[in-house]
């Protein structure tokens, strides 16, 4: 295994998209109107607080949106969602069009379908680098029972069952 300089983004990328992970669609509704972006960069942070964070680019034209939201809904996609991934990662699109959502208790658009919704609202945002580090309060949370969820790895989607790329 030949080791090359962090300094290079395509080798970083690269290397990193080893790391697999779920996908999560961030949603919120400012001004009557729902928000959303697509975000790889989700983890659970702590259980006591019940906290959680994502990781939004300082280029996203949505985060600034979604940050004056007071309750934000992160939805774990499931893994025939991968059309709704991509919807949400597309800059300027009108992301909500055609798709079908239900408020979470304090309104957040919470996606039909979705293998998981968790409620929050925004703790802190840390700087990271050209990210910011966004730690969120877990208010409420569901999930469905029997859904596969939607894998990202090495920049293709896959699914549990069979680890095979879907699109
Ligand atoms: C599978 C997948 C994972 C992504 N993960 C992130 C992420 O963790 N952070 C991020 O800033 N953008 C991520 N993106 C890209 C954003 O979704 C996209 O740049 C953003 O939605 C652009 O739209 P906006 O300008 O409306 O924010 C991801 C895209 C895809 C398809």
């Amino acid at each position: 295994m030949q080791s090359v300089a962090a300094s290079d983004p395509a080798h970083f990328r690269e290397v990193l998209s080893h790391f697999a992970s779920g996908v999560v669609v961030v949603t919120a509704v400012v001004d009557g109107t729902p928000v959303g972006m697509t975000c790889q960069s989700f983890t659970s942070l702590s259980l006591d607080p019940p906290l959680v964070l994502f990781c939004p680019a300082r280029t996203s034209t949505s985060w600034p949106v979604v940050q004056r939201a007071d309750w934000f809904c992160l939805n774990v996609l499931s893994s025939e969602q991968h059309g709704l991934s991509n919807g949400f990662a597309k800059s300027g699109s009108d992301k909500f069009a055609g798709v079908s959502w239900t408020p979470t208790p304090h309104g957040a658009p919470a996606l039909d379908g979705a293998a998981a919704h968790v409620e929050v609202r925004l703790a802190h945002v840390f700087d990271g680098g050209d990210h910011h580090i966004v730690t969120c309060h877990v208010e409420s949370l569901q999930s469905a029972a029997d859904s596969e969820p939607l894998l990202y790895y090495r920049s293709g989607y896959r699914s549990l069952q069979s680890l095979s790329q879907l699109v």
